[in-house]
């Protein structure tokens, strides 16, 4: 089996991270969405990875290369425009053949992983089979109907009015009999070829098509308080590990990293927390459920449930919560004598000050 990750998209949600990188690039617990994706890819036992990214293809080559630092082999595939993800499974054919393939979209974590869903697939080979998992309210996904034996019988991408509760999370099982459907799909109502449409397009022609439920933690890290949240739920799992330097007056609470090269002096860590490698942290209070990148400083300040990027500043500013601090940006105290906020700010950037 092969994989196709798809790392396209705008990300027009995530500004203004996504205005100097790649949503999928964005780190949860300090490693980039589509790292988690790659391993997650990588444990299913497949290390034959289509990428097919956007306009955004040197950034991602920069951090992954040709996959071998993570065990696998990384073809990149460039999309120039957002065309549908169907689209993507159609320039991908060359790189696919007719191997069966997981697509998995790199924005998309489902940290307890897919294995047994893999496994139910290789060993019966439907058509298509899909994830789904029960949400609230699925007027934003594809949505599945599915008959009692798990057999789908209608897929509808953002219905106005869900039928079920079943959302699709971005990972689907394929053999080549969708290449069939996706060449005889045309563009929705946004002008994309959708996938949904496509797997609905084998139902219709009497082909069969499974979805498997993913009972585990599933985030869409679309959005910044998604990103947070899945923060959170990551930091959750994590194993502790002191690399760097930790002070006699420091405190560590509960499962804390402190990344090689890492100070901390004078300072309360209360885990989950990650502190990154070269970052030096003085006279503060960081966590629970917070990420400090690399090599960032941060100085007399009071962090909560937050994500700093690497190179990230902080000195003098407290209570800061529910916070994506990006790369190299600085928030600090006033000039001297200064009575008023003096903000730079950049586009889509958002400032929330407490009165
Ligand atoms: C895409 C799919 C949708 C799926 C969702 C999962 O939506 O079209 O069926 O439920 O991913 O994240 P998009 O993110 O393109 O709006």
């Amino acid at each position: 089996m092969k994989a196709l990750v798809l790392s396209g998209g705008s990300g027009t949600r995530l500004r203004p991270f996504s205005y100097s990188m790649p949503k999928q690039l964005i780190p949860i617990a300090n490693k980039p969405v589509l790292e988690h994706v790659l391993e997650n890819v990588k444990e299913l036992g497949v290390t034959e990875i289509g990428v097919v990214v956007g306009g955004r293809l040197s950034q991602i080559q920069t951090v992954f290369g040709d996959g071998s630092d993570l065990g696998v082999r990384i073809t990149y595939i460039e999309q120039e425009a957002p065309l549908g993800l169907a689209h993507c499974v159609s320039l991908a054919r060359p790189f696919l053949a007719d191997d069966d393939f997981v697509m998995y979209l790199g924005d998309n974590m489902l940290p307890e992983g897919v294995k047994p869903i893999a496994e139910e697939f290789t060993a019966d080979r439907p058509d298509a089979q899909v994830v789904v998992h029960k949400v609230a309210d699925p007027r934003a996904f594809g949505v599945a109907e599915l008959d009692a034996e798990g057999g789908v019988e209608r897929l509808v991408e953002k219905p106005q009015q869900p039928r079920s509760d079943l959302a699709l999370i971005g990972v689907y099982f394929f053999t080549s009999a969708i290449h069939e459907a996706v060449a005889a799909i045309e563009p929705s109502a946004r002008g994309e070829l959708e996938i949904t449409d496509a797997i609905q397009w084998l139902v219709t022609h009497g082909r069969d098509v499974r979805a498997s439920v993913y009972d585990g933690y599933w985030k869409d890290t679309g959005r910044v308080d998604d990103v947070l949240e899945c923060n959170r739920e990551l930091l959750d799992g994590l194993r502790p590990s002191v690399d760097g330097e930790v002070d006699a007056v420091s405190t560590l609470i509960g499962r804390v990293v402190v990344e090689r090269g890492a100070r901390v002096i004078g300072s309360r860590i209360e885990g989950p927390a990650i502190i990154g490698a070269g970052t030096v942290v003085t006279d503060s209070r960081i966590g629970p459920f917070t990420s400090i990148g690399k090599d960032c400083v941060l100085t007399d300040t009071d962090i909560e449930y937050s994500i700093a990027l690497d190179g990230a500043t902080v000195s003098e500013v407290r209570g800061l919560r529910s916070s994506i601090i990006g790369r190299f940006a600085s928030v600090g105290p006033a000039g001297q004598d200064t009575p008023h906020h003096r903000l730079v700010v950049g586009d889509h950037t958002r400032v929330e000050v407490a009165a």
